[in-house]
């Protein structure tokens, strides 16, 4: 059980102010006269001590000292402030007893959805990023859909920090609907946390220029990880030891910075933002239903889920479906990758017999045999493809297809025609809000001659955590993988997670991947099983003093 919604309302109320701080970090002026690297030294003294009480993921409580700096602008010459600045939660005591994070993993937890702008400068303490004024962040069901969100995307643009802000990114859900805090959980493990604000795409300036389209938020995150490095010593905690998670889009560039480490493509951006002279490499990522590999997610969402009728009840246009899954055919044979569990090369052909064995039965078995045996015979009463045998569920990928029910996206899901979708918007330049990322796309709607705004590949590549794990293996990407998403979740196919996973499995990276039975988008139904995997890899012992 992680975080219930009345424990996580409690916990914010309970914090209380037990030391009157300094005030707020003096060095946010960013390219104010001082040197950069002046601007960029954290400030030891200015944090405010609170208390909280944390309920873990075994549903203890937890009572929580801990030093909270706050909106710290992590570059030197910020776009905007309300969005490149971080938090920094440090645990003091725990129950009473006072501990020693010197050396403790840092959990560098981002809060985008949607590829929306997400901020922490409000947060009244830890665990408050995404959406400005509610602490906690919202349910990530509620992320933006990518449609929706597109819309409003839009509108308002008044100057800087006009964007809305998601929920989402920390707002996950456990198994019980009850809201997930990874900060709050790591806190109260001991862990340093670290929640770094972000630029997003809907934001827009007075010239009407969006300034937080791709690149963009991947350039922030990976600022915020050279300004821990360059304050190592200072910020408390391990800097070789950064674990990152997000969910969703916060999923995608979580996976993207792990993938991306120090890579020399971001150079010129970080310089112009004013980024700290440091390595952007993290240790291990932790990454819940990411929505990544963008320019080929089109095909793959007709290969999982181009059979299934919309909420509606309709069927897309099977023409355009039949054309975007045989690009995916094409695309997966070019990676080149071999399944977990010495299944073999992945294909278009056998990815679906791959993710039953792989992922689908196993997940449904745990889920059956944590019942009691009147829920699992209710329940294989109400699922009669499910065949329980052995103490093992079995089923067909078509009857499992039935089962999850309508598709969430129309087609294309990502590149839409009409640049509906959230991702059309997040591929926009300047004062075009959204662009067409796809030539198929952009071919339907401007015929056969037309080509990709030239600037396109490279920030494709920027944004994309594939080709740092199979064209050429980034040296410096991380090693250890944390991936999770719902089996219910329809927000992009089930091999986008896949293929990662094999990628960096394929790479001997450490890969620890599975789904939660029935489960939707934002899941996080193990909360505390991640807790725990941090302190293993990282090879973490609480230390009182
Ligand atoms: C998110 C969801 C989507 O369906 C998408 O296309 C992009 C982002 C999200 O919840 O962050």
């Amino acid at each position: 059980m992680g975080i219930g919604a009345t424990a996580g309302v409690a916990a914010v109320g309970g914090i209380a102010l037990t030391a009157q701080a300094s005030s707020e970090s003096s060095d946010t002026s960013g390219g104010s006269g001082a040197s950069s690297s002046d601007a960029l030294v954290f400030d030891t003294d200015a944090y405010t001590t609170l208390t909280t009480t944390i309920t873990d993921a075994d549903g203890a409580e937890h009572d929580v000292e801990y030093r909270f700096y706050k909106a710290i602008t992590y570059v030197s010459k910020p776009v905007d402030e309300t969005y490149q600045s971080l938090n920094v939660s440090v645990p003091v005591k725990i129950d009473g007893t006072a501990v020693d994070a010197t050396d403790a993993p840092i959990l560098f937890a981002n809060s985008v959805g949607g590829y929306m702008p997400s901020s922490v400068a409000d947060a009244t303490g830890v665990g408050g990023g995404g959406t400005t004024g509610m602490p906690g962040g919202g349910a990530a069901s509620s992320s933006a859909s990518p449609s929706a969100s597109a819309s409003s995307g839009s509108g308002s643009g008044t100057g800087s920090g006009s964007g809305e802000v998601a929920s989402g990114g920390n707002g996950m859900v456990n198994g019980q609907g009850e809201m997930v805090s990874l900060p709050k959980l790591a806190l109260a493990a001991g862990y340093v946390v670290v929640e770094p604000g972000a630029r997003g795409r809907t934001l827009k300036n007075s010239s009407g220029e969006y300034y937080g389209v791709a690149p963009a938020a991947i350039v922030d995150l990976k600022a915020a990880v050279r300004y821990v490095r360059f304050n190592k010593g200072r910020i408390p905690g391990n800097v070789d030891r950064i674990v990152s998670s997000g969910t969703s889009a916060g999923g995608a560039l979580s996976s993207l910075l792990g993938a991306s480490g120090d890579s020399p493509l971001y150079d010129k951006y970080l310089k112009a933002i004013g980024a700290a002279d440091a390595s952007d490499a993290i240790f291990a990522t932790g990454a819940w239903c990411p929505i990544t590999d963008l320019e080929h997610a089109d095909g793959a969402y007709e290969w999982n889920w181009g059979s299934n009728a919309t909420s509606s009840g309709s069927q897309v246009d099977q023409t355009v479906s039949k054309e975007l899954r045989s690009q995916f055919a094409e695309y997966q044979a070019s990676l080149r990758l071999r399944g977990l569990g010495g299944f073999g090369a992945l294909t278009a052909r056998n990815y679906d017999a791959y993710l039953v064995e792989q992922y689908m039965e196993p997940s449904a078995t745990k889920y059956l045999a944590a019942l009691s045996d009147a829920d699992r015979t209710s329940y294989l009463a109400a699922n009669t493809f499910i065949t329980w045998s052995g103490g093992k569920a079995a089923f067909s990928w078509a009857d499992f297809l039935t089962h999850v029910g309508a598709r969430k996206k129309s087609t294309p899901a990502f590149d839409a025609f009409d640049l509906s979708a959230g991702e059309n918007n997040l591929f926009g330049k300047g004062t075009t809000q959204a662009r067409h990322f796809t030539l198929y796309s952009l071919r339907h709607e401007s015929g056969s001659s037309a080509r990709l705004d030239s600037d396109l590949p490279e920030t494709l590549r920027l944004m994309n955590p594939m080709p740092f794990l199979v064209e050429k293996a980034n040296p410096k990407r991380t090693k250890h993988w944390w991936i999770r998403l719902g089996t219910k979740d329809s927000d992009t196919s089930h091999t986008v997670s896949a293929n990662l996973a094999a990628a960096a499995n394929g790479l001997g990276d450490e890969v620890s991947h599975l789904y939660y039975w029935d489960e939707g988008h934002g899941a996080n139904s193990d909360p505390g099983d991640f807790i725990k995997w941090i302190a293993r890899i990282s090879g973490h012992k609480a230390k009182r003093k």
